[in-house]
């Protein structure tokens, strides 16, 4: 017994020996070097606790001063000084400094900040081989980047931010093999970027501003990886760079920009940061751009946008800064940029705005302006298209009128040929088809440039007639792992087409025998039916009989939504990452605006969508789409009736039917802000009287209703007015329900009173970097 004792006090001691040894022994030259860096760096006032018996691997770090070691060997190390600090004095030698470095072997994080180091980078950098990030931003480092950078494999970021450094960005920097981060803003490099910066795949951020680059910027559609791209203050353009859409920061602002905006930027679904000011961008301004769903801070000021705004455009919920001021825009100031709040900044000075509130220019200015910069108005264009048209008619006399023939023949053709048969008649379908698309085009060309515009803003592609074949080939013949599953309205399958692409195919076998003419004013209706917050129809295929050409199967292709249902984003279990509190009020506020759309948004409006919160399916940037909507084509098909409103028995049919909506609407409200499953009335009715008890009595009972998951998050004025528009949703008579105007009013106030609240958004949306 006593020998055990003595045994494991002679362990401990022994222990403990060791350990102080191995210590005192490991740090004596990484010590040294550290002493002869706070030597070389003047002693400066950060270091100044720096003793020859500083115990450096457990000294305590702070926001200036922080030193990690692992296993006794310096691994990281931060030396941040006083912003502005003064050059080092003449005997400074950078390259003792970076000999000296070399000194801490496994350095793999590098911070000297504002410490006033000067001279070029030395080449002996390239000997610090474990290093992974390094960020001398703030000194006076002049000269190029050597070469010897390139051998740092490991580096991932590298931040030369605010030095004097110039020369051209070397092209080897982009086959550093897993570089993440390049920053080298307010420095003076020159030159173009090397188009060999179209391919490092990790690069996530890339920040060259304010330097002295011009030319074009190289194509950046296959850096997938890209999420923010600043290029400020330098003289690139004049064409709108190439970019993939999955940019998050933006910042072209100052250069030489003098082309329009590509259309794709309205499908720039995580963009929360774009600065395109003080350039010389023309064209149009697409105010798609105000309601992209992640934008935060778009400022286009100082370019010459054209356009008319409306009063009624719709702004993204988390829009906190918007700067339009010193452009050529007309029209009226969108009402949601004006009724916002205190913290939200809005600036649309100079412009020719029908306002008193901030300085205007007579409409007359722009419109002189914009003539000036080239730009016509849109109709002109139409126009002068259609005259080239009859211009070409005229002249070409006799070749004239053999095209009208053809014109006329082909149309008459695709009329005939929508319908594409199995068999023989299947392969001269396609080939018409594959013809109208240029007369039709210049047939009704002004509806195909808004169409396409229109098409543009959602991201998709035009409505059209699909072959059974591309059908087939994109479902390996309906295969069964393409099945998605079977509702009251048919089978669905998923489908990738030839471009890369998903959709939904929807199929329907016909049960009464019509020819496919019956179907064509249905057709047309729901080639309508395009909204953000509607899963949107992409086209059409008919199967037909052979016998009497009556159809026998019709596809409908829609845009497929990969994110799943909005139930599996809420509800209690299911949820990996449940859905923020203001993402939950701009999924309720995009179900709205689907359901306005569907009521007021066509003619005839379409009801009775039995909406439930399994057909919201959400897309790539968490939009709500409505999946499973009334469509006349189905309920026909059916049996039902098809548009409600004619044939309902009621004094005021419109109004119950609308209401229908509502009632449904309030539901998907109440799973929303319950968190759980409500699949009975019942329990919407015991739901409700909860909620009633809850507005009633104070913040604490009603933050003890709401889903768990937000009850933290969501501000008590916003979780009372979504309670409030939720129960009144829900009442018994159709009549006392809202309509969907104040539905959306009241949405929208229970999201910008969230917003307003900084900290949600931040804590719960995490943001990519
Ligand atoms: C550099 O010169 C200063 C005086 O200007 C002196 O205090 C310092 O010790 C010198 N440093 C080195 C590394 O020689
Ligand atoms: C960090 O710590 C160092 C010494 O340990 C001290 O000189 C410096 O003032 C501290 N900085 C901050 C910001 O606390
Ligand atoms: C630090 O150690 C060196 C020798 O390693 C010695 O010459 C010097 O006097 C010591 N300085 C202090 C302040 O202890
Ligand atoms: C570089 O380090 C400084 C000091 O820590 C920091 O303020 C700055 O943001 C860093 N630069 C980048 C691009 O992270
Ligand atoms: C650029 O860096 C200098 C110091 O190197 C600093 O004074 C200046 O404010 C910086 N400019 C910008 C725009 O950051
Ligand atoms: C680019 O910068 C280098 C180094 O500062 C300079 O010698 C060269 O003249 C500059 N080139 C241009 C086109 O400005
Ligand atoms: C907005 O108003 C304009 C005219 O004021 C109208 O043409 C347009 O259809 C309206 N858009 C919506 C979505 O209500």
């Amino acid at each position: 017994m006593e020998k055990l004792v003595h045994h494991s006090v002679f362990l401990v001691v022994v222990t403990v020996f060791l350990l102080i040894c191995r210590s005192e022994e490991l740090r004596s030259s990484e010590s040294q070097a550290l002493l002869r860096i706070q030597r070389l760096l003047n002693f400066p006032t950060i270091l100044r606790e720096w003793k020859n018996n500083t115990d450096f691997c457990n000294t305590e770090p702070n926001q200036s001063l922080a030193v990690v070691c692992y296993e006794d060997s310096i691994t990281q190390l931060h030396i941040i000084g006083e912003k502005g600090a003064p050059l080092l004095p003449r005997n400074f030698s950078i390259d003792s400094f970076v000999t000296t470095l070399v000194n801490l072997p496994d350095l793999k994080v590098l911070t000297f900040v504002s410490l006033g180091l000067w001279g070029p980078l030395p080449d002996k950098i390239g000997r610090l081989t474990s290093l992974e990030i390094l960020n001398m931003s703030s000194n006076f480092l002049y000269g190029g980047i050597p070469r010897e950078v390139s051998s740092l494999t490991s580096l991932r970021t590298l931040i030369l931010d605010d030095n004097m450094l110039a020369g051209r960005l070397p092209g080897w920097l982009s086959s550093l093999p897993l570089l993440t981060v390049l920053s080298l803003k307010n420095n003076s490099f020159n030159g173009s970027v090397p188009t060999s910066f179209a391919y490092p795949e990790n690069l996530r951020v890339l920040a060259l501003s304010h330097n002295h680059f011009y030319g074009e910027v190289p194509d950046f559609s296959r850096l997938t990886n890209l999420q923010v791209l600043e290029l400020e203050d330098n003289a690139f353009g004049p064409k709108f760079p190439t970019l993939g859409s999955k940019l998050v920061t933006l910042v072209l602002s100052k250069n030489r920009f003098r082309s329009g905006l590509p259309s794709e930027l309205s499908s720039y679904y995580q963009l929360d940061k774009l600065d395109l000011s003080y350039n010389s961008f023309v064209g149009p301004f697409p105010q798609s751009l105000l309601s992209l769903p992640s934008i935060t801070y778009l400022n286009v000021a100082g370019n010459r946008f054209t356009g008319m705004l409306f009063g009624n455009q719709s702004c993204s919920p988390v829009l906190e800064f918007v700067d339009l001021s010193s452009n050529l825009l007309t029209g009226t100031v969108p009402s949601c940029l004006v009724s916002n709040y205190k913290d939200k900044v809005f600036l649309y000075a100079m412009n020719c705005l029908a306002t008193r509130k901030q300085k205007q220019h007579p409409l007359q200015f722009c419109r002189n302006e914009a003539l000036a910069v080239g730009i016509l108005p849109e109709k002109k264009k139409q126009k002068q298209v259609f005259k080239a048209f009859l211009a070409l008619a005229i002249l070409g006399g006799a070749f004239g009128s053999i095209l009208l023939v053809l014109v006329i023949f082909l149309i008459y053709r695709r009329i005939n040929s929508r319908v594409i048969k199995k068999s023989s008649t299947r392969s001269i379908a396609e080939n018409a088809s594959t013809g109208t698309g240029y007369t039709s085009k210049l047939l009704c060309d002004a509806r195909y440039i808004s169409q396409t515009m229109k098409m543009g803003a959602l991201g998709l592609p035009g409505y059209r007639t699909f072959s059974l074949e591309e059908l087939e080939e994109a479902t390996n013949n309906f295969d069964t792992s393409a099945f998605m599953g079977e509702g009251s309205y048919g089978q669905m399958y998923r489908g990738l087409l030839r471009d890369g692409s998903y959709v939904a195919i929807r199929c329907l076998k016909i049960k009464r025998r019509h020819g496919t003419q019956n179907f064509m004013q249905h057709i047309d209706l729901t080639s309508k039916l395009r909204h953000w917050n509607l899963v949107s129809a992409l086209g059409h295929c008919f199967e037909c009989y052979l016998d009497d050409s009556s159809v026998s199967s019709m596809f409908l292709i829609f845009e497929y939504v990969p994110n799943g249902t909005l139930r599996s984003w809420i509800s209690e279990g299911h949820s990996k990452r449940p859905l923020s509190w203001i993402r939950r009020i701009a999924a309720a506020i995009g179900i709205a605006k689907g359901l306005q759309f569907l009521h007021t948004g066509i003619v005839p409006g379409i009801y009775r969508n039995n909406l439930k919160i399994t057909d919201i399916l959400l897309d790539y940037s968490l939009t709500a789409k409505i999946s499973s909507y009334n469509l006349p084509l189905l309920a026909n098909n059916l049996g039902k009736v098809s548009h409600g409103i004619s044939s309902s028995g009621s004094k005021d049919p419109w109004i119950d039917e609308e209401k229908i909506d509502i009632y449904d609407f309030g539901v998907i409200l109440l799973e929303i802000i319950k968190g759980r499953q409500v699949n009975s009335e019942k329990k919407v009715d015991a739901l409700v009287d909860q909620l009633q008890l809850a507005i009633a009595a104070d913040r604490a009972a009603r933050r003890s209703v709401v889903d768990p998951a937000v009850n933290r998050s969501c501000l008590d004025q916003s979780l009372k007015t979504m309670m409030e528009i939720c129960v009144r949703c829900l009442l018994k008579k159709p009549e006392d329900r809202p309509s969907i105007e104040d539905i959306l009013w009241n949405l929208q106030y229970a999201a910008q009173v969230q917003g307003a609240w900084r900290g949600d958004s931040q804590s719960s949306d995490s943001s990519p970097i």
